[in-house]
């Protein structure tokens, strides 16, 4: 793709980007006033849509890392995942992480004041997922650069690492167990 191209799909995201921000914050300020105090719960409804979103992406897109690797660089079909990856970073995984820690911040410190061995670890773990984020960022820059040198079974792996956080996020904010 040209620079040209990429600088007018960049312009598009943040468009988009920035659209989406304007329409949450002006839903949620709404939310805010009508809900009164139901809007604790209406916060953790949308922390737990975004949360729903930002896995699916990090379970995603490794899993396209498995297939493109296979691709023959330059082909039509590594050009189709690098489109794929691009959307999926941009328009669903990026926004969804974002959504996920406003509102899991905003609870955690309505609903606990910041206290609680559980959350502390929950948000511990949710760092380690979010440098996973960053680090899934970097590889599809590199897919799109046909600089990837990691096999597919590296990409398979890495798979596993979001599965493994969320299973424990989960446990800690539901069992709360210290
Ligand atoms: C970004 C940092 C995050 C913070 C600070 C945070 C914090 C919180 C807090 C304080 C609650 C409310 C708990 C309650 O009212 O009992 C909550 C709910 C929840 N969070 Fe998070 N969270 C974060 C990210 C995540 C992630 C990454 C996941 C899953 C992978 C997740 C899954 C959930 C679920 C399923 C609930 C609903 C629990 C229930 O209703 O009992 N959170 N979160």
């Amino acid at each position: 793709m040209s620079d040209a191209g990429n600088d007018n799909s960049t312009g598009q995201a943040m468009k988009r980007m920035a659209i989406g921000i304007v329409v949450l914050v002006v839903a949620t300020a709404l939310l805010y006033f009508v809900a009164g105090d139901g809007f604790y719960s209406w916060a953790k409804a949308i922390h737990v849509v975004a949360v729903i979103a930002w896995m699916a992406g990090m379970l995603y897109l490794p899993r396209l890392f498995v297939y493109h690797v296979d691709a023959e660089k330059g082909s039509v079909q590594s050009e189709t995942f690098k489109v794929m990856e691009r959307r999926l970073l941009r328009g669903i995984i990026n926004p969804a992480m974002i959504v996920t820690w406003v509102f899991g911040l905003w609870l955690a410190w309505k609903g606990f004041g910041f206290q609680g061995g559980w959350l502390h670890t929950k948000i511990a773990l949710v760092l380690v997922l979010s440098g996973l984020h960053g680090y899934l960022a970097g590889a599809v820059r590199k897919f799109a650069e046909d600089k990837n040198e990691k096999p597919a079974r590296h990409w398979r792996i890495v798979n596993e690492i979001p599965t493994l956080l969320m299973i424990a996020i989960v446990i800690l904010v539901i069992v709360k167990p210290f």
